[in-house]
């Protein structure tokens, strides 16, 4: 599963990227706005830090706005992807995008039938929210299951980004069920690395090791 951060805060991707471990970016516009940078800017650094993916999303609300937008965003750097809202107009952007051989990542997912509408537009990422489909009551990781068994069913190549990640649990249980990516703020990508087992075991080598050598 390839690991992505779901943050526009360059200490966190600096960090995280120097792990090895981490995959690519997902940004929205309420992360960017936290950062205060101007956002071609922001996301030039971003591709600077991190050789993979990094999604970079679309303001406009019509599809001859968005694949403006989008074209521009592309052009910053080879590793950009478009991020497009689950809209009619963002599927409209999608397909004329993918059809030029631009990555697109359609967000703002919350149904298996808007997953298999982004498949046809060629999304090369879905994105479904489970943490917010949690939030008003339902089981968020329920959507992740119907969209593997659809794209499964069809042979969609779309890959699934499991967004709004909220903890671990999501996280081992996107991995169980066979998500391609999710993205993860970088709370939940030091707690996938930490236990307090692996904490005080170390310990115990550490000191038992310096008792025997001095003897
Ligand atoms: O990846 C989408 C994400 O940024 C939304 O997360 O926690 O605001 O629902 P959240």
């Amino acid at each position: 599963m390839k690991f992505f951060l779901d943050t526009a805060d360059l200490k966190e991707i600096e960090k995280a990227a120097a792990t090895g471990l981490l995959d690519g970016v997902t940004t929205n516009p309420s992360l960017v706005a936290k950062t205060g940078m101007k956002f071609e800017q922001l996301i030039v650094r971003i591709c600077e830090l991190v050789d993979g993916p990094i999604s970079a999303e679309v303001i406009s609300t019509n599809a001859p706005g968005m694949i403006d937008e989008g074209r521009k965003l592309a052009a910053i750097h080879k590793n950009v992807v478009i991020k497009l809202p689950l809209t009619q107009e963002g599927l409209k952007a999608c397909k004329t995008l993918s059809f030029e051989g631009k990555r697109t990542n359609v967000t703002l997912c919350f149904t298996p039938l808007q997953a298999l509408m982004a498949a046809k537009a060629g999304a090369t990422y879905i994105s479904p929210f489970v943490g917010r489909l949690d939030d008003i009551g339902q089981d968020g990781m329920d959507l992740i299951q119907d969209i593997r068994t659809i794209y499964k069913n069809y042979g969609y190549k779309t890959e699934i980004l499991v967004a709004s990640v909220r903890h671990l649990e999501h996280l081992l249980t996107a991995a169980k069920m066979g998500a391609d990516v999710a993205t993860i703020p970088y709370k939940v990508f030091e707690q996938t690395l930490a236990h307090p087992l692996t904490e005080s075991g170390l310990a115990r080598f550490l000191k038992d090791w310096e008792t025997s050598q001095k003897a």
